[in-house]
Formats: C-alpha cells, structure tokens, sequence
C-alpha cells in the first residue's frame, strides 16, 4: 500500500513536470507552484534490513556448518573442538568481508570469553527466552543505532550441539570435555539441552 502511494505521488510529479514542459504559459505556472524536481522526489530504494540480516545470518550459519560437520566427519569431536577454536572467529571476520556488515556469534553463557552478549544481546536472550518458556519459539529483532541497523537472529541447539554443549558424561565424553577445559578455562557453554536458546547472530549493516 505504502509503495502505492509513493508510485502514485512520484508519478503525479512526473506528469506535471511533462505538462510544465508543454508551453511557457504552463512553465510560469510551475514556477509560482514552486514544484520540486523529479530527481529529488524518487524515494531510494526500500532495504528490508531485517530480511538482509537474515540471509546473512543464514548464510554464516551454513558455513560454520559445513566447516564443523567437515571437521568432525574426518577427524572427531576433539579435533572438531580444536577447529572450532582457531578457526570459528577467522570464519565469521572473513564473512563480514564478503557481506559487508559485522557479523559476531555471541553468547550469554559462552565458551570464548571473546563471544560475551553484551547488555542489549543480553536484554534479547532475556526475552526470548521467555517466549520459549510459554511455548512460542524464539524470533528476531532489528534495532537502529546511529544510522546502523543491527538485527539478532537466535541460534537454538540440536541434538548434533550436545556432543560440545551438552551435559558431561551424558552427551560430552570424557576426552571431548578435557579438551574443552584445556582450551577454555572459562568455558560456560555447558549443560544445554536441545532445542534452547544457545545465543544469538549480531548482524550490524550499515543504513543507506
Ligand atoms: C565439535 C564441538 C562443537 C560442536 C558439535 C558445536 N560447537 Fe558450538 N562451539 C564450539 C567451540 C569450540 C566454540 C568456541 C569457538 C571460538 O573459540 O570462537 C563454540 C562456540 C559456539 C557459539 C559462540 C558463543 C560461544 O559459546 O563462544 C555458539 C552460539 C555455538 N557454539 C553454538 C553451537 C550450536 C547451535 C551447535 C550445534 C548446531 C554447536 N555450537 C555445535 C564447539 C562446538
């Protein structure tokens, strides 16, 4: 509807412009309308940021993905874990590049104390945490912030996760622990269960 009415006004504009070109007598009369140019009136193009954070969201998501199902399918947990640890951050830097925005993979409870939620991320867990509770699942949320739009996108665990953030001795083993503690003194990202809410995608685009 919105769109409509812009097509429709933008279009009013060019018509009466092509009109003031018609005769002298029409272009004075543009004159005292004191009609703006045509150039100036064509809105920019809507960017739907919400949706845009979305696929890059997604598409980060796909290749953290890729690269730990990879990682575990030739070597195991414990090399996956070793991956991960050197590798996950030069991923989603390398996605920024690509993608033209920050993207950063945050936590409440993280493993890399590089991956703490800030108090905004933290406010977003909050609530949709909440919402899981009640039985809705989690959903995004944009916000704007001096001309930058960030939109958070939950990331919730599946039964794959548990291997890495589930419970000790009942889905991580032994080993696969040791090296969680060896590589993360400070590991908080233990003990999920599936399907809860495990952090989210921070996705800041710049507005145009
Ligand atoms: C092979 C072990 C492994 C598996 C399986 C795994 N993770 Fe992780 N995860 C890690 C490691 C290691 C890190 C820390 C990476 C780093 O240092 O940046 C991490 C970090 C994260 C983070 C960033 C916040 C933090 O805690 O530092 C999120 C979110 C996350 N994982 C979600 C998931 C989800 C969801 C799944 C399942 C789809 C999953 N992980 C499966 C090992 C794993």
């Amino acid at each position: 509807m919105k769109n409509y009415q812009v097509f429709v006004f933008v279009l009013t504009i060019v018509l009466l412009n092509a009109c003031n070109r018609s005769g002298n007598e029409q272009e004075s009369k543009s004159a005292e309308l004191n009609l703006p140019d045509t150039e100036q009136v064509v809105p920019p193009p809507v960017i739907d940021y919400m949706a845009l954070g979305k696929t890059i969201a997604n598409s980060s998501q796909a290749v953290l993905a890729k690269n730990l199902m990879d990682a575990i399918s030739k070597n195991g947990t414990d090399y996956a874990l070793k991956f991960c640890n050197t590798k996950a951050i030069a991923l989603t830097d390398s996605l920024s590049h690509i993608f033209m925005a920050s993207i950063k993979r945050v936590s409440d409870k993280p493993r890399n104390p590089g991956n703490q939620a800030n108090q905004d991320e933290l406010v977003y867990l909050g609530e949709q945490k909440k919402r899981m509770i009640n039985g809705d699942s989690a959903i995004a949320s944009l916000r704007e912030v001096d001309g930058r739009m960030i939109g958070y996108y939950p990331i919730v665990t599946k039964a794959m996760c548990l291997q890495c953030h589930g419970k000790k001795d009942i889905n991580i083993s032994s080993t696969t622990y040791a090296t969680i503690r060896k590589l993360y003194p400070s590991d908080k990202a233990i003990g999920y269960g599936e399907n809860e809410l495990r952090g989210l995608w921070a996705i800041e685009m710049v507005k145009k």
